[in-house]
């Protein structure tokens, strides 16, 4: 049975998206984040070296074995005027329909063994954007307590790409980082995660976004422009 806990406006439900998401209103936007299915959340031995960003040390709890059916992206694509989900890459097989609206996650790491960046897949029409901030941006948020938490900063990025989406859904919450930016810049949310440990991480950091002055009040974007620092619209031929 979910559980359903609010916290200013959002709401946030411990459960199987596959089972919550049918049950709450359609949203303006699907910001998310989805299993990637490469064994991230702790089987695979990660190759850093600095034991807060090792992923041994978090809990195996098996949730990144394998990618979501196709079913479940066309439930958020039912359930929302648009669609951003990271991690797109992985789901072309199973996303809705060929996009030029990619986005990039540029880490600004350049010959070391890890991913030099992430993919989001769009459902928008705007050309592809690259947004570049160093994975130690994650240290200024408090820290990783999901070993594939989002940056702060780059979730509040793609809200600000989409000024017109009141309400945001993230199905994939984890340790809620889409909810934190959704406090921080107005939006209401509505979060699903399935794992105890992370729904009560991701109530947590919405709290306390809550109680907190807003933090990015500078970077609201008008249609179509980007204003947060480090972002980067690529020329039209890259
Ligand atoms: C890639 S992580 C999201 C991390 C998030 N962006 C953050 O910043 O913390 C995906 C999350 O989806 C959750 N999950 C996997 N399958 C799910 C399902 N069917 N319903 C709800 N949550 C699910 C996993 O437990 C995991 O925490």
């Amino acid at each position: 049975m979910a559980e359903k806990v609010v916290i200013g406006n959002a709401e946030l439900w411990l459960g199987d998206c596959r089972e919550v998401l049918p049950l709450l209103p359609h949203v303006d936007l699907m910001l998310t984040d989805p299993p990637y299915g490469i064994g991230i959340d702790g089987q695979k031995q990660s190759t850093n070296r600095n034991p807060k960003h090792s992923r041994k040390a978090h809990d195996f709890l098996g949730w990144d074995t394998e990618t979501p059916e196709r079913l479940v992206f066309e439930l958020l694509r039912y359930k929302s005027n648009g669609q951003i989900v990271w991690g797109g890459n992985y789901f072309t097989d199973k996303l809705p329909y060929p996009t030029k609206g990619w986005l990039f996650w540029d880490k600004g790491q350049r010959g070391l063994t890890m991913s030099d960046g992430e993919l989001a897949w769009t459902s928008f029409e705007f050309p592809m954007r690259a947004y570049t901030l160093n994975r130690v941006a994650l240290q200024a948020d408090g820290g990783t307590e999901h070993p594939t938490q989002k940056p702060l900063q780059l979730m509040a990025w793609c809200l600000g790409l989409v000024p017109e989406a009141e309400t945001v859904c993230d199905p994939f919450m984890g340790s809620g980082t889409t909810g934190v930016a959704c406090a921080q810049l107005g939006r209401a949310f509505y979060g699903i995660e399935r794992e105890r440990k992370y729904f009560d991480i991701a109530c947590r950091r919405i709290e306390q976004a809550y109680a907190q002055p807003r933090l990015f009040e500078d970077a609201k974007v008008g249609a179509g422009e980007t204003a947060v620092q480090g972002d980067m619209l690529l020329p039209a031929n890259a």
